[in-house]
């Protein structure tokens, strides 16, 4: 399949239509932005990394039954999707502390929970993307009650799926966001990605972070570690 006009750019992406509407191109950047856009800057390799590793999961968790928008990787950058209506939610799930939960409930960043956490925040930059729970978000229609109960059945066998993945990777999965979409018929699949800019990845050892907080702390090494998780997932060949 090939790509054909740009249909929207966004921070990390572009995406272009194809001959056949059902379908798309997305074309990962090496563009990084964080805290809705005030922090920019470029990890070079990045957008390989993130087309691969998602694409990857994407058919791992296929494998285990979540269905998905992935349908072809094109090159390194680029992959054929599903087009979908992206439900305007992103779906986070925790299973230790870390980042903005630490910061709100006062709980230290790296504390073990007792069962994995399941929130919402309203994909809307103008408002910051805020938090909201499952009665305000049925109440405004951003998703129904079924589509909803879907998307949190999927989402606690995507942590199981990877938490496990990720142990034999010796990393920790501390955290994660995804998002979900609507085919035409209605039927709500994985879409998005997930990838170290989406996930926090932690060295079972060492704690080390592996991920895009490399960035958003100013830490360094943050290509190191986008090419350390591919290497940990398999992927550097
Ligand atoms: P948070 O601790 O900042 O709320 O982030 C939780 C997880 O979700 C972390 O793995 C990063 C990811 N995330 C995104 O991918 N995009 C976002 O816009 C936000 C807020 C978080």
């Amino acid at each position: 399949m090939e790509k054909k006009e740009l249909m929207y750019e966004g921070k990390a992406k572009k995406v272009y239509a194809t001959e056949d509407p059902a379908y798309c191109v997305v074309s990962y950047k090496d563009d990084a932005t964080e805290f809705n856009g005030e922090k920019k800057g470029t990890i070079v390799g990045k957008g390989v990394v993130n087309n691969r590793m998602s694409n990857f999961m994407f058919k791992l968790l296929e494998e285990n039954g979540v269905p998905t928008d992935f349908v072809e990787e094109l090159n390194d950058r680029e992959t054929v999707l599903k087009k979908v209506e992206i439900v305007p939610l992103e779906v986070i799930v925790r299973n230790k502390a870390a980042g903005s939960f630490s910061k709100r409930f006062g709980v230290p960043e790296g504390t073990q929970f007792k069962a994995p956490t399941l929130e919402y925040c309203l994909k809307d930059d103008a408002l910051g993307d805020p938090m909201i729970n499952d009665s305000q978000i049925i109440a405004i229609g951003a998703a129904t009650k079924e589509e909803l109960d879907t998307i949190a059945a999927y989402t606690m066998k995507i942590n199981a799926v990877m938490v496990d993945f990720f142990k034999q990777c010796n990393v920790d999965l501390i955290d994660f966001k995804i998002e979900f979409g609507r085919l035409p018929d209605g039927t709500v699949i994985l879409a998005d990605e997930i990838s170290p800019d989406t996930c926090r990845f932690w060295d079972v050892n060492t704690q080390e972070k592996l991920d895009k907080d490399r960035f958003r702390r100013d830490m360094g090494g943050v290509e190191e570690a986008y090419a350390e998780m591919m290497k940990r997932v398999g992927l550097d060949k």
